[in-house]
């Protein structure tokens, strides 16, 4: 069993929070929030039941230095505006001071420790590192579940310290919506893949050829399924090493009688660039100098035709470069679709990563039943695997 935050008594007791803060930076600044807002609703649980609270996260990959532009400063400001109160930083997570600072704090009181990555323990998951890391509270929390594919020390190592463990808000809705659902989903049930790399998804596919009614399969990937079906695809980016990859996910959809629903149209450029002349094509008649970089129109109305029918919608991969102005309006109406599926109080579940990014950008995320924060944590949950630093709180 899995306790949640709610279950502890946590009045004048140090929480100590794994959160995931590892968000997207510019020059020093917090590019995008959805993962610090999505910590709050814990924090802001843990300081109202009369607890302090200590933050621990990792931000980017330092590898065991200390990279002053990967220091979790801007964050601790962005949170302190979000929550509208003072944040006590420590710039070192293991050293006295920081501990001491710990020890210090007054309930309703917030300590962010600087990034676990500055030090190697961190994901070596070393035992030194983790008692060092368990000092710092009484009762210990996980709401980091963009992490919890990852079994390192501020998430798996660190357990072992604590008799009080359990998970916060965030990590329950994840579990909620991409692990419950899917094994009892509301049906039909619909993927929606993109992005360019089947390689990183096969875990999901595989899963889902069992599981679901339609596959619908947009974005990049979509050029190496269909050159594996022998239809042309001009000069569309192909991944030839998963050819025969494609070719078996395939047969095996055939015998599942899982149906798969690939693009008719596309809309297609010389290149990735926002004043390349763009057409619409069908799908088998792409020139040579000419890629495919988003669903065409017609896909994009069959796409929500389906996604709008559907009872659980899952959708991980964006269907085109939606990032380049003129390329997004694939992505968009899948997820118009969506949103409109979740109004009607069908499931409407987005993975993490591009695809939340993208659903961001429309300004649609209220609209979604459960948008992940967790690209990677999401990826193998929905593949059906389980999570390290999830396990690690299991009694
Ligand atoms: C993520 O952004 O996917 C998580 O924070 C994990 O980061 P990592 O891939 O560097 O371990």
């Amino acid at each position: 069993m899995i306790r949640s935050v709610k279950s502890f008594d946590l009045k004048h007791k140090r929480i100590l929070i794994r959160v995931d803060f590892n968000v997207p930076m510019e020059n020093e600044i917090v590019m995008d929030d959805f993962r610090i807002r999505s910590a709050i609703p814990t924090i802001k649980f843990c300081l109202s039941a009369g607890a302090s609270v200590i933050l621990m996260s990792h931000l980017g990959r330092p590898k065991g230095k200390v990279v002053p532009e990967l220091s979790l400063i801007p964050v601790g400001e962005k949170l302190a505006e979000l929550m509208e109160m003072p944040i006590k930083f420590s710039d070192d997570c293991v050293s006295e001071d920081a501990t001491n600072v710990s020890f210090g704090l007054h309930p309703g009181e917030i300590h962010l420790l600087e990034n676990l990555r500055f030090h190697d323990g961190e994901t070596e998951n070393s035992i030194e590192f983790s008692s060092k890391l368990a000092k710092h509270g009484q009762i210990y929390i996980n709401d980091a579940f963009g992490t919890a594919h990852r079994a390192h020390a501020s998430n798996t190592g660190v357990t072992r310290y604590f008799t009080h463990k359990g998970i916060g808000f965030l990590v329950d809705k994840e579990l909620q919506y991409l692990e419950k659902v899917i094994q009892n989903p509301k049906s039909p049930l619909v993927l929606v893949l993109g992005g360019a790399k089947i390689a990183s998804k096969l875990g999901l596919i595989q899963k889902f050829i069992e599981e679901a009614d339609t596959i619908l399969i947009g974005g990049g990937m979509a050029f190496t399924f269909l050159k594996a079906r022998g239809v042309p695809v001009g000069g569309s980016l192909v991944d030839d090493k998963m050819i025969e990859t494609a070719k078996r996910i395939l047969r095996s959809a055939r015998n599942q009688k899982v149906e798969l629903v690939f693009p008719d149209d596309v809309t297609i450029a010389q290149e990735i660039s926002e004043s390349a002349l763009q057409s619409v094509s069908q799908i088998n008649k792409i020139p040579d100098d000419q890629m495919g970089l988003d669903i065409g129109p017609d896909t994009t109305l069959k796409f929500a035709e389906i996604i709008k029918n559907a009872g659980t919608v899952i959708w991980n991969g964006p269907m085109g470069v939606f990032e380049t102005p003129g390329y997004e309006k694939g992505s968009l109406g899948v997820a118009q679709a969506l949103a409109e599926l979740h109004e009607n109080e069908g499931i409407a579940v987005v993975g993490g990563g591009d695809t939340a990014a993208a659903v961001e950008q429309f300004d649609l995320s209220n609209e979604m039943s459960h948008v992940s924060t967790g690209g990677g944590a999401s990826l193998e949950l929905l593949s059906g695997n389980k999570l390290p630093a999830i396990a690690a709180l299991e009694s």
